[in-house]
């Protein structure tokens, strides 16, 4: 069947990644990327299938809600895959109006503009939501989050996803809206704002910059590929039960020091570095405010029901990641020119 498929936020860093094996895999569907480009947003990252004939850019805000409803009926969209986001804890606690604006406002802007437009006929038609494994809290040294863990958000940032996947659910009860939500751990890969842990380490190992880590080193999170992720995404959008939850996960707990160690290890054989050297960099610092002790999911539903597992072994993914950031140095400079001093000045400095 041909679809015309939205993706927004389809210019950040899992966006990219879906909307590239949506273009490559499916040639029939037009896939639609929508995306305001903030400072996450780069369509560098999609230069390789840009001039795809199944391929279209608009450039929009998801709270816009007359360009949203003009998008999808112009374009004829019977299916939303919903990634735009203010995606960054730290940046939730220096703004949390602009996570509950967007995460928020604006997911419900895109929940009425598609009932609006497809109420007369639902046949057909799908709202993807895509969430994180942070709506669920923290963890302590046991236990996994399943699909009917509790929702216990902790901080803005969690607390506005939630809230968007309440508003989701809750268009499907109140008004039948065909919606399905995942729910998953923390990805890393090519093309990851140097922000967030993995590609921001990688970077200052670059630059011979302090590695800051938060608190201990204790804090647990679970680590998926990033195109895994965009799988787990494809068999849910093609296979997954309307009105379900599909938790994903990368059955891949690291406490961030090991994780960190890790990585050090790797780029010191990359850059041809005495074993050790990068390790020096390392700095505890300031624990961040409210720091969610463990995320760890169970995703066996997926596996189960839907034949889902990662496809690779984290050291392959982190060679790959490694890698890329390695190949693609004009893609670093690009993305950290500019703001990113002030961003890394104001949250890193004297702490
Ligand atoms: P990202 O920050 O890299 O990208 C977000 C994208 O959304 C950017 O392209 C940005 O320009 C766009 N965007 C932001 N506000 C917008 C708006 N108002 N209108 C239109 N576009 C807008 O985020 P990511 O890490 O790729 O995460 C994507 C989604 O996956 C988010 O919903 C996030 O909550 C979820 N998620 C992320 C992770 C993770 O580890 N990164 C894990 C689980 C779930
Ligand atoms: P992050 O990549 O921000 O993802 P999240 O907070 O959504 O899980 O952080 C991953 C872990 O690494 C988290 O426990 C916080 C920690 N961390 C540091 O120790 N130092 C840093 O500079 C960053 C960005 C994160």
């Amino acid at each position: 069947m041909k679809r015309n498929i939205l993706i927004t936020g389809g210019a950040g860093f899992i966006g990219s990644h879906v909307v590239r094996l949506f273009v490559n895999n499916y040639p029939e569907y037009k896939i639609v990327n929508f995306d305001k480009l903030t400072y996450a947003g780069n369509l560098e990252n999609l230069k390789d299938i840009e001039n795809k004939p199944n391929y279209v850019f608009v450039k929009g805000d998801i709270c816009d809600i007359d360009l949203v409803i003009k998008t999808i009926k112009e374009l004829n969209i019977d299916s939303i895959i919903h990634l735009a986001a203010e995606s960054h804890v730290d940046r939730s606690i220096t703004d949390p109006f602009t996570f509950a604006q967007t995460n928020v406002m604006g997911t419900l802007s895109l929940l009425q503009a598609a009932k609006e437009i497809w109420k007369d006929n639902y046949e057909g038609k799908l709202f993807y939501h895509i969430s994180t494994d942070e709506v669920y809290g923290s963890l302590g040294e046991e236990g996994f989050f399943t699909e009917t863990t509790p929702y216990d958000p902790k901080s803005p940032y969690s607390a506005a996803k939630a809230s968007s996947d309440h508003f989701v659910r809750a268009f499907n009860n109140t008004f039948g809206l065909p919606i399905v939500v995942s729910n998953c751990s923390n990805n890393y890969g090519p093309n990851q704002f140097p922000e967030k842990l993995i590609p921001l380490f990688i970077n200052n190992i670059l630059n011979s910059k302090p590695l800051p880590v938060y608190g201990k080193g204790e804090n647990v999170r679970d680590w998926l590929y990033v195109v895994d992720h965009a799988k787990a995404i494809d068999a849910i959008f093609h296979n997954g039960k309307v009105g379900e939850t599909y938790n994903i996960g990368g059955f891949n707990e690291w406490k961030n020091i090991d994780l960190i160690k890790v990585i050090c290890r790797a780029m010191d054989k990359k850059l041809g570095r005495p074993d050790g050297t990068s390790e020096t960099l390392i700095t505890y610092v300031t624990d961040r405010a409210g720091h969610d002790h463990r995320y760890a999911i169970d995703a066996s539903k997926i596996n189960k029901e839907l034949g889902w597992v990662p496809s690779l072994q984290f050291e392959e993914g982190i060679e790959l990641t490694i890698n890329w950031y390695f190949n693609n140095k004009l893609w670093i400079e690009g993305v950290t020119s500019g703001q990113y001093q002030n961003y890394y000045n104001s949250m890193y400095e004297g702490r």
